[in-house]
Protein backbone atom coordinates (compact mmCIF):
# COMPACT_ATOMS: atom_id res chain seq x y z
CA UNK A 1 0.00 0.00 0.00
CA UNK A 2 2.56 2.67 -0.68
CA UNK A 3 3.24 4.59 2.41
CA UNK A 4 0.31 3.60 4.02
CA UNK A 5 0.73 1.26 5.97
CA UNK A 6 -0.28 -0.44 9.63
CA UNK A 7 2.31 -0.36 12.56
CA UNK A 8 2.27 -3.70 14.48
CA UNK A 9 -0.44 -2.29 16.61
CA UNK A 10 -2.91 -2.35 14.18
CA UNK A 11 -2.70 1.57 13.34
CA UNK A 12 -2.71 3.56 10.29
CA UNK A 13 0.03 5.37 9.62
CA UNK A 14 0.96 7.41 6.71
CA UNK A 15 4.95 7.90 6.14
CA UNK A 16 5.95 8.64 9.66
CA UNK A 17 2.65 10.17 10.97
CA UNK A 18 0.00 8.33 12.91
CA UNK A 19 -3.10 8.73 11.69
CA UNK A 20 -5.00 9.47 14.87
CA UNK A 21 -2.75 11.82 15.78
CA UNK A 22 -3.07 13.70 12.46
CA UNK A 23 -7.03 13.83 12.61
CA UNK A 24 -6.56 15.23 16.20
CA UNK A 25 -4.92 18.00 14.58
CA UNK A 26 -7.16 18.20 11.50
CA UNK A 27 -10.25 16.38 11.38
CA UNK A 28 -12.20 14.52 9.58
CA UNK A 29 -13.19 14.05 6.26
CA UNK A 30 -9.80 14.72 5.63
CA UNK A 31 -7.94 13.71 2.21
CA UNK A 32 -4.38 12.76 2.85
CA UNK A 33 -1.28 12.67 0.57
CA UNK A 34 2.07 11.07 0.74
CA UNK A 35 4.66 13.16 -0.61
CA UNK A 36 7.06 10.09 -1.18
CA UNK A 37 4.39 8.00 -3.46
CA UNK A 38 3.95 11.22 -5.42
CA UNK A 39 7.43 11.72 -5.97
CA UNK A 40 8.38 7.82 -5.92
CA UNK A 41 5.55 6.78 -8.42
CA UNK A 42 6.70 9.59 -10.96
CA UNK A 43 10.64 8.66 -11.06
CA UNK A 44 9.70 5.29 -11.39
CA UNK A 45 7.03 5.47 -14.39
CA UNK A 46 10.18 7.87 -15.77
CA UNK A 47 12.48 5.10 -15.29
CA UNK A 48 10.36 2.35 -16.88
CA UNK A 49 9.90 4.37 -19.84
CA UNK A 50 13.02 5.87 -19.90
CA UNK A 51 14.69 4.30 -23.44
CA UNK A 52 12.07 6.15 -25.29
CA UNK A 53 12.60 9.33 -22.92
CA UNK A 54 8.88 10.57 -22.83
CA UNK A 55 8.13 14.18 -21.64
CA UNK A 56 5.75 12.78 -18.44
CA UNK A 57 2.83 15.53 -18.38
CA UNK A 58 1.23 14.58 -14.84
CA UNK A 59 -2.47 15.06 -16.20
CA UNK A 60 -3.93 17.64 -13.36
CA UNK A 61 -7.34 16.55 -13.75
CA UNK A 62 -6.82 14.21 -11.24
CA UNK A 63 -5.08 15.82 -8.68
CA UNK A 64 -4.81 19.26 -8.76
CA UNK A 65 -3.37 20.93 -5.86
CA UNK A 66 -0.89 23.17 -6.68
CA UNK A 67 1.59 21.65 -3.50
CA UNK A 68 1.47 18.50 -5.16
CA UNK A 69 1.51 19.19 -8.75
CA UNK A 70 4.42 21.40 -7.82
CA UNK A 71 5.94 17.97 -5.89
CA UNK A 72 6.65 16.35 -9.21
CA UNK A 73 7.52 19.55 -11.65
CA UNK A 74 9.88 20.20 -9.22
CA UNK A 75 11.13 16.20 -10.59
CA UNK A 76 11.18 17.63 -14.32
CA UNK A 77 7.20 16.60 -14.82
CA UNK A 78 5.58 18.37 -17.71
CA UNK A 79 1.17 18.93 -16.81
CA UNK A 80 -1.26 17.96 -19.14
CA UNK A 81 -4.54 20.32 -19.01
CA UNK A 82 -8.15 20.68 -20.74
CA UNK A 83 -8.69 23.98 -19.60
CA UNK A 84 -7.32 27.53 -18.76
CA UNK A 85 -7.97 27.39 -15.74
CA UNK A 86 -5.72 23.93 -15.38
CA UNK A 87 -2.75 26.19 -17.28
CA UNK A 88 -3.25 28.68 -14.99
CA UNK A 89 -2.86 26.38 -11.65
CA UNK A 90 0.11 24.45 -13.52
CA UNK A 91 1.89 28.05 -14.50
CA UNK A 92 1.08 28.57 -10.27
CA UNK A 93 2.88 25.70 -9.55
CA UNK A 94 5.86 26.81 -11.24
CA UNK A 95 5.55 24.10 -14.55
CA UNK A 96 7.44 25.95 -17.49
CA UNK A 97 5.48 26.57 -20.17
CA UNK A 98 6.90 24.75 -23.38
CA UNK A 99 6.41 21.30 -20.86
CA UNK A 100 2.14 22.23 -20.94
CA UNK A 101 0.14 20.18 -23.05
CA UNK A 102 -3.26 21.30 -23.60
CA UNK A 103 -6.27 19.45 -25.14
CA UNK A 104 -10.16 19.38 -24.33
CA UNK A 105 -12.78 19.52 -27.61
CA UNK A 106 -14.36 22.51 -25.86
CA UNK A 107 -11.92 25.24 -26.27
CA UNK A 108 -13.14 28.34 -25.40
CA UNK A 109 -11.53 32.03 -27.55
CA UNK A 110 -10.34 33.30 -24.32
CA UNK A 111 -8.56 29.84 -23.22
CA UNK A 112 -6.58 29.52 -26.27
CA UNK A 113 -5.58 32.89 -26.17
CA UNK A 114 -4.46 32.73 -22.62
CA UNK A 115 -2.52 29.65 -23.39
CA UNK A 116 -1.38 31.11 -26.62
CA UNK A 117 0.19 33.86 -24.10
CA UNK A 118 1.71 31.73 -21.63
CA UNK A 119 3.77 30.08 -24.54
CA UNK A 120 2.39 26.69 -23.91
CA UNK A 121 3.94 23.73 -25.79
CA UNK A 122 1.40 21.61 -27.21
CA UNK A 123 -2.14 22.06 -28.21
CA UNK A 124 -4.17 18.60 -28.90
CA UNK A 125 -6.57 19.57 -31.40
CA UNK A 126 -9.94 17.87 -31.65
CA UNK A 127 -11.87 19.39 -34.74
CA UNK A 128 -11.58 21.02 -37.77
CA UNK A 129 -13.58 24.24 -36.23
CA UNK A 130 -11.01 24.17 -33.46
CA UNK A 131 -8.18 23.77 -35.59
CA UNK A 132 -9.16 27.31 -37.72
CA UNK A 133 -10.03 28.97 -34.59
CA UNK A 134 -6.56 28.28 -32.96
CA UNK A 135 -4.77 29.43 -36.22
CA UNK A 136 -7.24 32.70 -36.09
CA UNK A 137 -6.44 33.33 -32.97
CA UNK A 138 -2.51 33.03 -33.42
CA UNK A 139 -2.80 34.42 -36.44
CA UNK A 140 -4.01 38.23 -34.36
CA UNK A 141 -1.54 37.18 -32.04
CA UNK A 142 1.88 36.64 -34.36
CA UNK A 143 2.16 33.66 -32.31
CA UNK A 144 3.40 30.16 -34.08
CA UNK A 145 2.63 26.85 -31.57
CA UNK A 146 2.89 23.50 -32.32
CA UNK A 147 -0.14 21.14 -32.11
CA UNK A 148 -0.86 17.58 -32.12
CA UNK A 149 -4.28 15.78 -33.87
CA UNK A 150 -6.08 13.92 -31.38
CA UNK A 151 -7.56 10.72 -33.22
CA UNK A 152 -9.59 8.47 -32.30
CA UNK A 153 -7.97 5.19 -33.39
CA UNK A 154 -11.25 2.73 -32.50
CA UNK A 155 -9.72 1.20 -29.55
CA UNK A 156 -11.11 0.60 -26.17
CA UNK A 157 -10.14 -1.96 -22.70
CA UNK A 158 -13.40 -3.74 -22.34
CA UNK A 159 -13.07 -3.19 -18.72
CA UNK A 160 -13.16 0.32 -18.73
CA UNK A 161 -16.52 2.07 -17.97
CA UNK A 162 -18.63 3.20 -20.03
CA UNK A 163 -18.92 6.81 -18.63
CA UNK A 164 -14.79 6.91 -19.36
CA UNK A 165 -13.95 5.00 -22.64
CA UNK A 166 -12.55 7.66 -24.80
CA UNK A 167 -11.01 5.98 -27.79
CA UNK A 168 -13.76 4.47 -29.18
CA UNK A 169 -15.34 5.70 -32.93
CA UNK A 170 -18.04 7.95 -32.35
CA UNK A 171 -16.53 9.74 -29.01
CA UNK A 172 -17.05 13.12 -28.97
CA UNK A 173 -13.25 13.26 -28.33
CA UNK A 174 -10.81 13.95 -31.45
CA UNK A 175 -11.20 12.67 -35.01
CA UNK A 176 -11.86 9.42 -36.40
CA UNK A 177 -8.50 7.91 -37.70
CA UNK A 178 -9.74 7.70 -41.50
CA UNK A 179 -10.15 11.69 -40.93
CA UNK A 180 -6.95 12.27 -39.92
CA UNK A 181 -5.21 11.81 -43.39
CA UNK A 182 -7.26 14.53 -45.02
CA UNK A 183 -7.61 16.71 -42.24
CA UNK A 184 -3.43 16.99 -42.43
CA UNK A 185 -4.11 17.59 -46.14
CA UNK A 186 -6.28 20.40 -45.53
CA UNK A 187 -4.34 21.63 -42.75
CA UNK A 188 -0.74 20.56 -42.50
CA UNK A 189 1.20 24.05 -43.74
CA UNK A 190 -0.51 26.28 -41.89
CA UNK A 191 1.06 29.43 -41.25
CA UNK A 192 0.67 29.77 -37.65
CA UNK A 193 -0.38 26.21 -36.01
CA UNK A 194 2.80 23.46 -37.13
CA UNK A 195 0.41 20.60 -37.58
CA UNK A 196 3.49 17.73 -36.52
CA UNK A 197 1.77 15.68 -34.16
CA UNK A 198 -0.59 12.79 -33.20
CA UNK A 199 -2.46 12.42 -30.05
CA UNK A 200 -4.82 9.84 -28.46
CA UNK A 201 -5.77 8.82 -24.99
CA UNK A 202 -8.36 5.96 -25.39
CA UNK A 203 -9.46 5.46 -21.98
CA UNK A 204 -9.54 5.71 -18.17
CA UNK A 205 -8.52 3.17 -16.70
CA UNK A 206 -6.65 0.58 -18.97
CA UNK A 207 -5.69 -2.13 -17.20
CA UNK A 208 -3.26 -4.07 -19.50
CA UNK A 209 -1.00 -3.21 -22.55
CA UNK A 210 -2.31 -4.46 -25.20
CA UNK A 211 -5.42 -1.72 -25.94
CA UNK A 212 -2.00 0.32 -26.48
CA UNK A 213 -0.47 -2.12 -28.51
CA UNK A 214 -3.25 -1.81 -30.56
CA UNK A 215 -3.87 2.33 -30.39
CA UNK A 216 -0.22 2.65 -31.13
CA UNK A 217 0.39 0.34 -34.01
CA UNK A 218 -2.81 2.34 -35.99
CA UNK A 219 -1.61 5.65 -35.25
CA UNK A 220 2.42 4.81 -35.97
CA UNK A 221 1.31 3.63 -39.46
CA UNK A 222 -1.10 7.02 -39.86
CA UNK A 223 2.58 8.65 -39.30
CA UNK A 224 4.52 6.53 -41.85
CA UNK A 225 1.92 7.68 -44.28
CA UNK A 226 1.88 11.06 -43.39
CA UNK A 227 5.98 11.12 -43.32
CA UNK A 228 5.19 9.78 -46.56
CA UNK A 229 3.06 12.64 -48.05
CA UNK A 230 5.76 15.13 -46.53
CA UNK A 231 4.61 15.91 -42.98
CA UNK A 232 7.71 16.60 -40.95
CA UNK A 233 6.41 14.66 -37.65
CA UNK A 234 7.71 15.33 -34.51
CA UNK A 235 4.98 14.29 -31.88
CA UNK A 236 3.77 11.42 -30.69
CA UNK A 237 1.53 11.55 -27.49
CA UNK A 238 -0.19 8.58 -26.20
CA UNK A 239 -1.94 9.88 -23.46
CA UNK A 240 -2.99 8.39 -20.15
CA UNK A 241 -4.98 5.43 -19.04
CA UNK A 242 -2.50 3.50 -16.88
CA UNK A 243 -4.04 2.17 -14.31
CA UNK A 244 -3.78 2.32 -10.25
CA UNK A 245 -4.60 -0.54 -7.90
CA UNK A 246 -8.35 -0.11 -6.24
CA UNK A 247 -7.86 -3.30 -3.69
CA UNK A 248 -4.63 -3.88 -2.73
CA UNK A 249 -3.29 -0.38 -3.12
CA UNK A 250 -0.06 -2.00 -4.54
CA UNK A 251 2.33 0.68 -7.49
CA UNK A 252 1.22 -0.69 -10.90
CA UNK A 253 3.94 -2.37 -12.53
CA UNK A 254 4.76 -0.10 -14.90
CA UNK A 255 7.21 -2.00 -16.56
CA UNK A 256 4.78 -4.69 -18.28
CA UNK A 257 3.52 -1.50 -19.94
CA UNK A 258 6.61 -0.29 -20.81
CA UNK A 259 7.81 -3.68 -22.60
CA UNK A 260 5.10 -3.44 -24.92
CA UNK A 261 5.00 -0.03 -25.77
CA UNK A 262 8.48 1.48 -25.65
CA UNK A 263 9.54 -1.39 -28.76
CA UNK A 264 6.69 0.34 -30.89
CA UNK A 265 7.60 3.51 -30.01
CA UNK A 266 11.52 3.76 -29.96
CA UNK A 267 12.27 3.86 -34.20
CA UNK A 268 10.44 7.19 -33.71
CA UNK A 269 11.77 8.07 -31.06
CA UNK A 270 15.12 7.04 -32.89
CA UNK A 271 13.83 9.14 -35.91
CA UNK A 272 13.76 12.09 -33.45
CA UNK A 273 10.45 12.37 -32.47
CA UNK A 274 9.22 13.47 -29.17
CA UNK A 275 7.11 10.78 -27.46
CA UNK A 276 4.56 12.28 -24.73
CA UNK A 277 2.95 10.56 -22.14
CA UNK A 278 0.10 12.04 -19.90
CA UNK A 279 -0.04 9.75 -16.65
CA UNK A 280 -3.13 10.53 -13.85
CA UNK A 281 -4.33 8.02 -11.64
CA UNK A 282 -1.17 5.58 -12.37
CA UNK A 283 1.01 8.17 -10.07
CA UNK A 284 -1.80 9.94 -8.01
CA UNK A 285 -4.37 7.50 -6.96
CA UNK A 286 -2.43 5.36 -4.60
CA UNK A 287 -0.51 7.91 -3.45
CA UNK A 288 -3.85 9.79 -1.26
CA UNK A 289 -6.63 8.29 0.79
CA UNK A 290 -9.97 9.96 2.07
CA UNK A 291 -10.07 9.57 5.78
CA UNK A 292 -13.46 9.56 7.70
CA UNK A 293 -15.31 9.23 10.71
CA UNK A 294 -18.49 6.35 11.21
CA UNK A 295 -21.36 8.52 12.30
CA UNK A 296 -23.87 5.91 13.24
CA UNK A 297 -24.62 2.43 12.03
CA UNK A 298 -28.16 1.08 11.84
CA UNK A 299 -30.12 -1.50 10.19
CA UNK A 300 -32.30 -1.55 7.04
CA UNK A 301 -34.21 -4.71 5.83
CA UNK A 302 -31.09 -7.43 5.60
CA UNK A 303 -28.29 -4.43 5.65
CA UNK A 304 -26.61 -3.11 7.69
CA UNK A 305 -25.42 0.42 7.22
CA UNK A 306 -22.10 2.37 8.40
CA UNK A 307 -23.59 6.32 7.96
CA UNK A 308 -19.83 7.99 7.58
CA UNK A 309 -19.07 11.89 7.17
CA UNK A 310 -17.93 12.12 4.08
CA UNK A 311 -19.79 10.49 0.58
CA UNK A 312 -20.51 11.41 -2.73
CA UNK A 313 -19.82 14.90 -2.64
CA UNK A 314 -16.71 14.69 -1.62
CA UNK A 315 -15.65 10.85 -3.52
CA UNK A 316 -18.04 10.63 -6.42
CA UNK A 317 -16.06 7.81 -8.34
CA UNK A 318 -18.31 4.90 -6.41
CA UNK A 319 -22.06 6.93 -7.08
CA UNK A 320 -20.72 7.68 -10.53
CA UNK A 321 -18.57 4.31 -12.35
CA UNK A 322 -19.56 1.72 -9.31
CA UNK A 323 -15.92 2.20 -8.17
CA UNK A 324 -15.11 0.01 -5.51
CA UNK A 325 -12.10 1.63 -3.55
CA UNK A 326 -10.25 -0.83 -0.67
CA UNK A 327 -11.19 0.73 2.67
CA UNK A 328 -10.29 -0.52 5.88
CA UNK A 329 -10.57 1.20 9.98
CA UNK A 330 -7.87 3.55 10.99
CA UNK A 331 -7.10 1.16 14.08
CA UNK A 332 -7.88 -2.58 13.82
CA UNK A 333 -7.54 -5.40 16.34
CA UNK A 334 -4.12 -7.48 15.17
CA UNK A 335 -6.46 -10.09 14.02
CA UNK A 336 -7.69 -7.85 11.73
CA UNK A 337 -3.99 -6.07 10.93
CA UNK A 338 -3.46 -6.31 6.86
CA UNK A 339 -0.57 -4.89 4.66
CA UNK A 340 -0.55 -5.38 1.20
CA UNK A 341 1.06 -8.79 1.40
CA UNK A 342 -1.18 -10.53 3.76
CA UNK A 343 -4.49 -8.66 3.03
CA UNK A 344 -5.72 -11.89 1.50
CA UNK A 345 -4.98 -14.24 4.74
CA UNK A 346 -7.83 -15.78 6.57
CA UNK A 347 -6.88 -14.81 9.97
CA UNK A 348 -7.29 -10.58 8.59
CA UNK A 349 -10.53 -11.35 7.18
CA UNK A 350 -12.29 -13.91 9.33
CA UNK A 351 -14.96 -12.47 11.85
CA UNK A 352 -15.91 -9.22 9.36
CA UNK A 353 -19.29 -8.16 9.29
CA UNK A 354 -20.98 -6.89 5.89
CA UNK A 355 -21.74 -3.40 5.76
CA UNK A 356 -23.11 -0.55 3.26
CA UNK A 357 -20.77 2.21 3.96
CA UNK A 358 -23.18 5.48 3.02
CA UNK A 359 -22.64 9.18 3.28
CA UNK A 360 -25.08 11.91 4.34
CA UNK A 361 -26.27 13.07 0.95
CA UNK A 362 -30.33 12.89 0.33
CA UNK A 363 -29.83 10.48 -1.95
CA UNK A 364 -29.84 6.82 -2.06
CA UNK A 365 -26.56 6.76 -4.96
CA UNK A 366 -25.05 8.16 -1.93
CA UNK A 367 -22.61 5.55 -1.14
CA UNK A 368 -19.28 4.30 -0.85
CA UNK A 369 -19.05 0.75 -0.46
CA UNK A 370 -22.16 -1.86 -0.52
CA UNK A 371 -21.93 -5.05 0.92
CA UNK A 372 -18.64 -4.48 2.00
CA UNK A 373 -16.86 -6.96 4.34
CA UNK A 374 -15.24 -5.29 7.62
CA UNK A 375 -14.06 -5.32 10.99
CA UNK A 376 -17.67 -4.61 12.98
CA UNK A 377 -17.63 -0.79 13.44
CA UNK A 378 -18.85 1.41 15.34
CA UNK A 379 -20.01 5.45 16.28
CA UNK A 380 -16.57 6.99 16.46
CA UNK A 381 -14.26 4.62 14.22
CA UNK A 382 -12.09 5.67 11.71
CA UNK A 383 -12.33 4.41 8.16
CA UNK A 384 -10.09 4.93 5.23
CA UNK A 385 -10.74 4.98 1.98
CA UNK A 386 -7.63 4.03 0.15
CA UNK A 387 -6.57 4.62 -3.74
CA UNK A 388 -8.40 7.98 -3.43
CA UNK A 389 -5.75 10.11 -4.43
CA UNK A 390 -6.76 10.75 -8.34
CA UNK A 391 -10.56 11.92 -8.92
CA UNK A 392 -11.23 12.71 -5.64
CA UNK A 393 -11.00 16.23 -4.16
CA UNK A 394 -11.05 17.10 -7.59
CA UNK A 395 -14.78 15.94 -8.63
CA UNK A 396 -16.10 17.07 -5.33
CA UNK A 397 -18.95 19.16 -4.77
CA UNK A 398 -20.50 21.31 -1.89
CA UNK A 399 -23.96 19.58 -2.79
CA UNK A 400 -26.43 19.83 0.20
CA UNK A 401 -24.47 22.61 1.11
CA UNK A 402 -21.55 20.27 3.45
CA UNK A 403 -18.21 22.25 3.11
CA UNK A 404 -15.41 20.37 1.11
CA UNK A 405 -12.89 18.47 3.49
CA UNK A 406 -9.13 19.75 4.19
CA UNK A 407 -6.13 18.32 2.62
CA UNK A 408 -3.01 17.62 4.41
CA UNK A 409 0.45 16.23 2.39
CA UNK A 410 2.43 14.17 4.56
CA UNK A 411 6.33 14.23 3.95
CA UNK A 412 8.21 11.76 6.03
CA UNK A 413 7.67 13.00 9.54
CA UNK A 414 6.34 16.49 8.46
CA UNK A 415 2.85 17.59 7.89
CA UNK A 416 1.78 20.28 5.89
CA UNK A 417 -1.55 21.69 5.45
CA UNK A 418 -1.89 22.20 1.94
CA UNK A 419 -5.81 23.25 1.37
CA UNK A 420 -8.13 23.98 4.45
CA UNK A 421 -11.03 22.54 5.20
CA UNK A 422 -14.22 24.67 4.10
CA UNK A 423 -16.75 26.44 6.62
CA UNK A 424 -20.39 27.51 6.38
CA UNK A 425 -18.97 31.16 5.67
CA UNK A 426 -17.41 29.61 2.17
CA UNK A 427 -20.93 28.56 1.02
CA UNK A 428 -21.57 32.37 0.83
CA UNK A 429 -18.65 32.96 -1.74
CA UNK A 430 -19.56 35.01 -5.00
CA UNK A 431 -23.20 35.55 -3.34
CA UNK A 432 -22.80 39.22 -2.83
CA UNK A 433 -26.03 40.90 -4.55
CA UNK A 434 -25.35 43.25 -6.69
CA UNK A 435 -27.77 44.82 -9.46
CA UNK A 436 -26.34 44.39 -13.19
CA UNK A 437 -27.02 47.67 -15.52
N1 LIG B 1 -5.07 12.60 -21.00
C1 LIG B 1 -6.32 12.90 -21.42
C2 LIG B 1 -6.51 13.56 -22.70
C3 LIG B 1 -7.43 12.57 -20.60
O1 LIG B 1 -8.67 12.85 -21.02
C4 LIG B 1 -7.21 11.91 -19.36
C5 LIG B 1 -8.34 11.57 -18.50
C6 LIG B 1 -5.88 11.64 -18.96
C7 LIG B 1 -4.83 11.99 -19.82
C8 LIG B 1 -5.53 10.99 -17.66
O2 LIG B 1 -6.08 9.73 -17.54
P1 LIG B 1 -5.59 8.76 -16.35
O3 LIG B 1 -4.12 8.47 -16.56
O4 LIG B 1 -5.81 9.47 -15.06
O5 LIG B 1 -6.46 7.55 -16.46
N2 LIG B 1 -13.22 10.63 -13.59
C9 LIG B 1 -12.93 9.33 -14.13
C10 LIG B 1 -11.80 9.35 -15.13
C11 LIG B 1 -11.97 10.37 -16.25
C12 LIG B 1 -10.75 10.44 -17.15
C13 LIG B 1 -10.73 11.68 -17.96
N3 LIG B 1 -9.56 11.83 -18.79
C14 LIG B 1 -12.63 8.36 -12.96
O6 LIG B 1 -12.72 8.77 -11.80
O7 LIG B 1 -12.35 7.18 -13.19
Amino acid sequence: MDQFNYSPEGVLHCEDININSLVEKVGTPLYVYSANSFRDHYKRFKEAFAAIDPLICFSIKTCNNIHLIQELVELGSGIDTVSGGEIFLARQANTPADKIVYAGIGKTDEEIAYALDEGIGVFNIESEEEFENISRIAAQKKKRIKAALRVTPDVIDARTHDKTKTGNRGSKFGVDIERAKAFFNTYGKDEYVDLCGVHIHIGSPIYTPKPYELAIRKITSLIDYLTDQGHDMKIIDIGGGYSADYSLGMSPKWEEFAEVIVPLLKPYYDKGMQVIMEPGRTISANSGVLLTEVNYVKKGGDKQFAVVNTGMHHLLRPAMYEAEHFMWPGNVEKKHLISERIIDKEEATKGLEKYDVVGPICESSDYLAKGRNLPQLKRGDLLCIFTAGAYGMVMSSQYNAMPRPAEVMIDGEEIFLIRERESYQDLLTGLEKRKID
